[in-house]
């Protein structure tokens, strides 16, 4: 089994001083940050985008997963691989039939790759191009806001889906998002789970870095 990872959100972090939290991530024992993006259009909620990783990025040597919740992705993924993303991942809901043409114009741009599915999505939409991703993102809730609550129904993906990681025999992380807590972690790694995304779990926690160890252990 793989090494978990502990990705927090900032979705939940104070956007007044971006840097600092992530700093602050990075000494609480953080292994990844998560970069919500949302357009106001694909999700009914608005973040950040292009300008606000550029500036984060000095303020952490952590790779940053971002998280693109908009509309023809493909547009700006070039952009923020410039602007500092490690890994990029995408919507199946916002790509569709050229999911696989914008995961490979992610990797043209040097970054990693990885594909999203939301809660009432298949696995089977995503199977055919799990094998091309260097992640796979397993929604437990539907995207546009931090604390809401994990939708079990995720365990079932995330199981089916380490299956057809482990059948690749490729090195693919399997990351969950969404109402993860101290009490449901278990699940989702013993469901084949080891990139492990929390917002309102660490950053409404008094003490981060012990939040951060708790879902980590
Ligand atoms: C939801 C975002 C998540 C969110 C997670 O649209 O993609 O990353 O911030 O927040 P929690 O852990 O509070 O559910
Ligand atoms: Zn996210």
């Amino acid at each position: 089994m793989k090494n978990i990872q502990i990705a927090p959100s900032i979705l939940s972090a104070d956007f007044a001083k971006m840097g600092e939290e992530v700093r602050a991530m990075q000494a609480c024992g953080a292994d990844v940050i998560h970069y919500d993006v949302m357009d106001g259009v694909f999700v009914n909620n608005i973040t950040f985008g292009l300008k606000m990783l550029e500036d984060i990025r000095p303020y952490t040597s952590l790779p940053i997963d971002a998280h693109l919740m908009i509309v023809h992705p493909e547009k700006y993924v070039e952009r923020f691989a410039k602007a500092g993303a490690d890994i990029i991942t995408v919507h199946w809901e916002a790509c569709k039939d050229n999911l696989r043409e914008v995961l490979e114009l992610i990797r043209s741009t040097g970054v990693k790759c990885g594909a999203v599915i939301n809660p009432d999505t298949p696995v089977e939409k995503i199977r055919d191009v799990i094998p091309l991703c260097d992640m796979v993102l397993v929604m437990s809730v539907f995207p546009g806001f931090g604390g809401q609550k994990f939708i079990p129904s995720a365990l079932d993906k995330l199981r089916e889906i380490r299956a057809i990681i482990d059948e690749s025999g490729k090195d693919i992380d399997l990351e969950i998002d969404g109402g993860i807590t101290a009490e449901n972690v278990r699940l989702v790694k013993e469901a084949g789970a080891n990139v492990i995304v929390a917002g309102s779990a660490i950053f409404k926690a008094v003490d981060r870095a012990a939040a951060i160890a708790a879902l980590k252990e």
